[in-house]
């Protein structure tokens, strides 16, 4: 059976751009659309604008930002390997949690991003990307680190980077799980310092 054509991410941009489906569009400065190589193996879901996000139209260039920087170098990554996208496409006002009517009338714009890229990996940071991608109730702190088939893709659950902002003793969760995700990928490993 022959599926529905991929619709060209430009196209999918252009629609975002101009997206009025929640409250969220009237605080916007700019909505993140995401942003990478389109035809990567990885897809990140991350899970909505913060305050930097918003004001520059791209994703993840604060301090979580900067430290997921560091894991994708884990996972032997850069961010031109892979794109980068959330699951709200505009900020939450002080940067409050997703609502479900916003994920509701966002999701599908992440949902036509996922099929046009068709990545094999899906890995998704924290609690809200996880649940939705892999329409489950279960936290993170039980799913992370375990690859899960899910249709075509490959899901991989990572706590979020922000956690470990906050938490120290997430770090080395999430280091351990970025360099899963580099020898799932087949990635060089850097050597084990002793
Ligand atoms: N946190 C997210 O989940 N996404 C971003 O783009 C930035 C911070």
């Amino acid at each position: 059976m022959v599926g529905k054509p991929h619709i060209p991410l430009e196209d999918i941009r252009a629609q975002v751009a101009d997206c009025t489906r929640c409250p969220l569009h009237e605080g916007r400065t700019n909505v993140v659309f995401g942003e990478g190589n389109p035809q990567a193996r990885v897809l990140i879901v991350g899970e909505a604008p913060g305050k930097n996000e918003d004001l520059q139209g791209r994703p993840f260039v604060g301090a979580a930002g900067k430290y997921l920087d560091e894991l994708l170098a884990i996972a032997g990554l850069e961010r031109k390997d892979v794109f980068i996208a959330n699951v709200l496409k505009c900020r939450p006002p002080g940067n409050r949690d997703p609502r479900p009517e916003e994920i509701q009338a966002c999701t599908p714009f992440l949902r036509e991003q996922t099929r046009t890229i068709s990545p094999e990996y899906i890995v998704t940071l924290g609690n809200f990307s996880t649940k939705f991608i892999l329409k489950t109730d279960t936290g993170i702190t039980r799913l992370h680190g375990k690859p899960t088939k899910a249709g075509n893709f490959t899901v991989f659950p990572i706590f979020h980077p922000a956690a470990a902002l906050y938490d120290r003793s997430k770090r080395v969760a999430l280091e351990e799980d970025f360099a899963t995700l580099g020898r799932l990928l087949g990635n060089e490993q850097p050597a084990a310092v002793d």
